[in-house]
């Protein structure tokens, strides 16, 4: 089986980004993978999210998506995230052929695709930073505020959800759904927009860079695929950096391989001519 997968297309932030979709097509059409995956952060926009979508409808390929925080920041007359995560998202994503992984597994002969949006609970933060777990939730430091904290506004009951029991609800939901599959299938692949595992991680010697990893994602996904006997592929995004690594921890039963193929922002990762970053940021694996 081979898979296309990419994330981070933002393609609300420049002119170059807003002509990814149209240049993956004409890549995709050329060679024709059996499934076609992407990790979250097209856009902050409903509408505009439901038109990228909609440009591969064309495709025959199995469509699987999961959301990432830009599109499910609370954004013109949507003001709520919960209900763009559990109802919106799900409903845009269908609505033009694509399966809404984190509501609906995907199971193909032996193998069984899940997924979540992944979020952060602080597990990241930097160890050599002293500072309170005050200042994390406030998501601001040395001036820079981390955007989450105005527009990832998840309401439930009428009450504003924490990143951490934003974290364990969506945990909760992705185990769920692992255990669904994994009585029918051999193998499992597994789609996040958040970082699942801290190895992926690049921490540098500024602080300001350092503190903000902490939003990159949380331990608690990893830590329970590690105790899987079924994973075999971890794609992620989010981080905006292009990486590939095989997982390997004491207590595993089996080293597998965690994928990140982002394009992020043309101005701080873009390359020219346009058509390599194109070529490099899709990527394709057989599995
Ligand atoms: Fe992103």
């Amino acid at each position: 089986m081979t898979i296309a997968y990419t994330s981070d297309l933002h393609v609300d932030s420049s002119k170059e980004n807003a002509r990814i979709p149209q240049a993956i097509l004409r890549i995709l059409k050329e060679k024709k993978p059996d499934v076609f995956i992407i990790t979250g952060d097209i856009c902050h926009s409903l509408k505009t999210l439901e038109e990228v979508l909609s440009i591969f409808k064309s495709l025959s390929c199995t469509k699987l998506f999961v959301p990432g925080n830009h599109d499910i920041w609370a954004h013109g007359e949507y003001t709520n995230s919960y209900i763009k995560y559990y109802d919106l998202l799900p409903k845009a994503a269908k609505k033009n052929d694509f399966i809404p992984v984190w509501i609906e597994p995907y199971v193909t002969g032996d193998y069984g695709f899940c997924g979540s949006m992944g979020w952060y609970d602080y597990s990241f933060k930097p160890e050599n930073l002293n500072i309170s777990e005050n200042i994390y939730k406030e998501k601001i430091y040395e001036g820079y505020t981390w955007m989450d904290k105005i527009y990832a506004i998840f309401i439930n009951d009428e009450k504003v959800i924490s990143d951490k029991d934003i974290t364990m609800l969506l945990y909760k939901n992705f185990i769920e759904q692992y255990r669904e599959i994994s009585k029918n299938v051999k193998k499992i692949i597994t789609l996040f927009h958040h970082v699942p595992f801290r190895e992926m991680i690049l921490h540098r010697k500024y602080p300001v860079w350092n503190f903000f990893a902490t939003y990159m994602g949380s331990d608690c996904f990893g830590d329970f695929l590690i105790e899987s006997k079924k994973i075999e592929l971890v794609l992620y995004g989010h981080s905006h950096i292009k990486q590939q690594k095989k997982i390997i921890r004491p207590t595993m039963t089996h080293p597998f391989t965690v994928v990140s193929s982002p394009f992020g922002y043309f101005r701080s990762e873009g390359l020219r001519p346009e058509s390599r970053w194109h070529r490099e940021r899709l990527s394709f694996i057989e599995v």
